[in-house]
């Protein structure tokens, strides 16, 4: 999630499901194709596998080089975002706006899958603006998939690219998987996703029921722990309890090489944050590492007291 997500969150979710998919936010292909620095736009943990580096673009040539990077790069996966409905990326003429166009993205999946190895799959919504029918929506899947798309991640609402921002995207067109489940129905053969509003690993098993996968967004940042039991629900493993203080604790290493790196201890720590809710104490335990963490000079033994706190009080 652009804004939002970054390597340091993943890694921090790695150690609450090791089984989950994780995705990349979007990168754009023309960033990676000027980019002079490409081990901060593509650089990632060897924790993070199975990752997939979501693309967005709307440039075949573009897409394969920036796939084939990725490859390179260890991505085990290419995400391809004809989702996003920000003004911003419309502008661009790439996000959801290329629902309106499926044969352009026909040939950027194309592109791709000639450029790499990898799976391509794609991230879209049910429709755009008046492009919003049933029909539209299989044929746009059936065509990305004959040219190579194997799975499909579908944000089950529409996006009204004229009229709402991006984040009014988010919650104002209803939530229709009734619509995705048609799909799957009339399309069997589709790789289907469904996301939006799966806000607990129950809504996900019971997603599951008629559809492929569960992709979260939101639940996964605001509340991380939560989806703790989903190695065990949802991938067979033994369940296991972990406390908010065991993941600090696991990503203290990985926090002082990240601050050896030059980096700050804010980057991890703005995450770390969403580890502790809803228990008393909470909010004062989020404020005081919020303001020390912000420091320029905040260092690893400021996590490592942040989890003792949380251990004196069995959390
Ligand atoms: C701040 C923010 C940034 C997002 N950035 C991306 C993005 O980069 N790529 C993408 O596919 N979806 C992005 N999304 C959308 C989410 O992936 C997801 O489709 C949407 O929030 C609905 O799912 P949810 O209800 O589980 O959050 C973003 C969402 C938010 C809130």
């Amino acid at each position: 999630m652009m804004d939002c997500t970054d390597r340091h969150f993943r890694v921090m979710m790695r150690h609450i499901s090791h089984r989950a998919l994780l995705y990349t936010e979007m990168i754009v292909a023309k960033a990676i194709h000027h980019s002079n620095n490409l081990k901060k736009i593509l650089d990632f943990s060897p924790i993070e596998h199975p990752i997939a580096l979501q693309l967005g673009g709307d440039d075949p040539l573009l897409l394969a080089e920036a796939s084939q990077i990725a490859e390179e790069w260890g991505y085990d996966e290419i995400n391809f975002n004809v989702g996003c409905p920000s003004p911003k990326v419309k502008a661009g003429n790439f996000g959801a706006c290329l629902m309106a166009d499926p044969n352009l993205v026909a040939r950027c999946i194309q592109a791709m899958k000639k450029a790499t190895s990898l799976e391509v799959t794609v991230k879209h919504r049910i429709g755009i603006d008046d492009l919003d029918s049933d029909e539209l929506l299989k044929a746009f899947c059936q065509s990305a998939s004959e040219a190579g798309a194997s799975r499909f991640a579908i944000h089950a609402r529409k996006a009204w690219l004229e009229g709402l921002n991006a984040k009014e995207n988010r919650t104002i067109p209803p939530l229709q998987y009734e619509r995705v489940a048609l799909l799957k129905e009339k399309c069997p053969e589709l790789i289907i996703e469904l996301n939006g509003g799966l806000n607990t690993p129950n809504d996900c098993i019971k997603a599951l029921k008629t559809f492929d996968g569960a992709m979260v967004g939101r639940s996964a940042y605001e509340h991380p722990l939560r989806w703790q039991t989903i190695d065990a629900l949802i991938f067979g493993e033994k369940p296991k309890c972990i406390k908010a203080s065991e993941v600090i604790r696991e990503l203290l290493p990985y926090s002082q090489i990240h601050l050896d790196k030059d980096g700050r201890l804010w980057d991890i720590c703005r995450h770390v944050l969403h580890l502790v809710e809803g228990v008393p104490g909470a909010k004062k335990w989020r404020h005081n590492l919020q303001v020390k963490a912000q420091k320029t000079s905040a260092e690893s033994s400021l996590l490592e007291e942040a989890a003792k706190q949380l251990e004196d009080e069995g959390l």
